[in-house]
């Protein structure tokens, strides 16, 4: 297993041991390259490792892509996301240049994250509190919301995609639906402490949120979001003071939660008859996590009957842990594994922005993980890079791929001009015998 590291500038790829971690603090994981992502703040950069490099900040947040395991976005200081194709096998030489640079917050970008199921659909928010959506195939801002006046937490969509979530360093927890450029419903203070909270949509369209009491507890929270008034359940856990990240697998209706400075993971179902929350187990290691990743499901190995896989950071390492569920049969287990979202995208963004929505694209995970058929990115290189005005690009990075291409069209707008110039050179004087023919 390779790791994919994101540093104070850059993010690199390396073996977990060989490398000083500080301050961990996201990790993004996909099956297919096998390679996790993490940011962090300060540490030690080995300067040996092919990097990719492209902002001019320290990156703040990474997200895959769940329609094509090669694709990667960041967020980072320097107000901008760039999306990245990342090669089939690792990096062996830096990576610096990005498929597509979004440029339209005025401050850090905190949060970057795919749409569930549209194409090439991203949502950065940024700490100028705005929320864009943009379409990556262009380049494009669809959708910009400044509902909130204060830093976002954490921002979670639901499962077709039709609405997202949010907290807020406001105390508030809203439901926006981004076509609507709306807040459609919103609650004060789910959990009453004032230390940071965190929501996720669960399929069936509740809420699940983490925070803190008055007390300083530690609480977990189930919300309708069509009736905020009461929770399903609010339930308090422990005293510790970490923020407990939640990680969501629909398909088993659980939740794993992993608390930042915990060394153990306890997961529970959700389920539709009380208690709703329900506590199933903790899974316990020695030493504490800076953070944690969590592996879309149609990565797992389903001849170890493993349901879950996680990734724990820890100081100078990050760790794979399984979940699996003990049989004795070696034959698929069919009631372990119902279908689980594919890679394939159910829209595209236009539809997506019309108003339509969709679920995820289910596959079968009988035969095991299948990466995406086309690992091409779908990003409309043309758009992005071709028909755009080069003037940006061409001032921004000394890019030695695209100079030869840079020279090429100029060298074409050179023809171009002088052709014109001739054309206008005949046309006046044809004008001119025209106008002096019938003086
Ligand atoms: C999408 O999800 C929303 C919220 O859960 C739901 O109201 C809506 O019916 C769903 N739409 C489709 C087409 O599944």
């Amino acid at each position: 297993i390779k790791y994919n590291f994101c540093s104070l500038e850059a993010f690199y790829l390396t073996e977990p041991n060989e490398q000083k971690i500080n301050a961990l603090e996201k990790i993004s994981i996909n099956p297919h390259l096998c390679l996790c992502c993490c940011t962090f703040q300060t540490g030690r950069v080995d300067k040996n490792y092919p990097l990719v490099i492209g902002h001019s900040g320290p990156v703040l947040d990474i997200d895959w892509c769940p329609h094509d395991d090669n694709i990667l976005a960041s967020g980072s200081e320097d107000c901008t996301a760039m999306v990245w194709q990342i090669p089939d096998h690792a990096l062996t030489r830096p990576l610096s240049e990005p498929i597509v640079v979004l440029e339209g917050h005025s401050k850090r970008v905190g949060i970057v994250t795919w749409h569930p199921t549209a194409r090439n659909i991203l949502l950065t928010a940024g700490s100028d509190n705005l929320i864009i959506i943009w379409n990556v195939g262009t380049g494009e801002p669809l959708i910009s919301m400044d509902d909130h006046p204060d830093l976002i937490y954490s921002i979670s969509w639901n499962r077709n995609g039709s609405l997202f979530c949010t907290t807020c360093k406001d105390r508030r927890l809203r439901v926006c639906d981004p076509r609507k450029r709306d807040v459609v419903a919103e609650r004060l203070a789910p959990h009453e402490g004032i230390r940071p909270m965190r929501a996720i949509f669960t399929k069936d369209g509740n809420i699940f949120t983490t925070g803190f009491t008055r007390m300083s507890q530690r609480e977990l929270g189930l919300w309708d979001p069509t009736n905020f008034e009461e929770p399903i359940a609010l339930l308090e856990l422990d005293t510790s003071n970490g923020v407990l990240l939640p990680y969501y697998d629909p398909d088993a209706n659980m939740v794993y939660l992993c608390g930042k400075g915990d060394s153990s993971i306890r997961y529970f179902e959700i389920t539709e008859e009380p208690p709703y929350v329900h506590y199933l187990n903790t899974f316990s290691s020695k030493e504490p996590q800076r953070g944690m990743g969590f592996m879309p499901k149609r990565g797992v190995d389903v001849t170890k009957c493993e349901i879950a896989r996680l990734f724990k950071l820890l100081d100078k390492k990050c760790e794979p842990i399984t979940m699996t569920v003990p049989r004795k049969s070696d034959l698929f287990q069919d009631d372990l594994y119902p279908d689980t979202a594919g890679p394939e995208p159910a829209m595209e963004p236009e539809e997506w922005l019309d108003g339509r929505n969709e679920d995820p694209i289910l596959v079968s995970l009988k035969e095991g993980y299948v990466p995406p058929k086309s690992r091409e990115l779908k990003v409309s290189k043309k758009n992005v890079l071709d028909s755009r005005p080069t003037t940006r690009r061409s001032m921004s990075t000394c890019d030695t791929n695209s100079l030869p291409r840079l020279l090429e069209e100029l060298q074409n707008l050179k023809a171009t001009v002088l052709s014109q110039e001739k054309r206008i050179c005949d046309l006046e004087n044809k004008l001119s015998q025209y106008t002096n023919g019938t003086a």
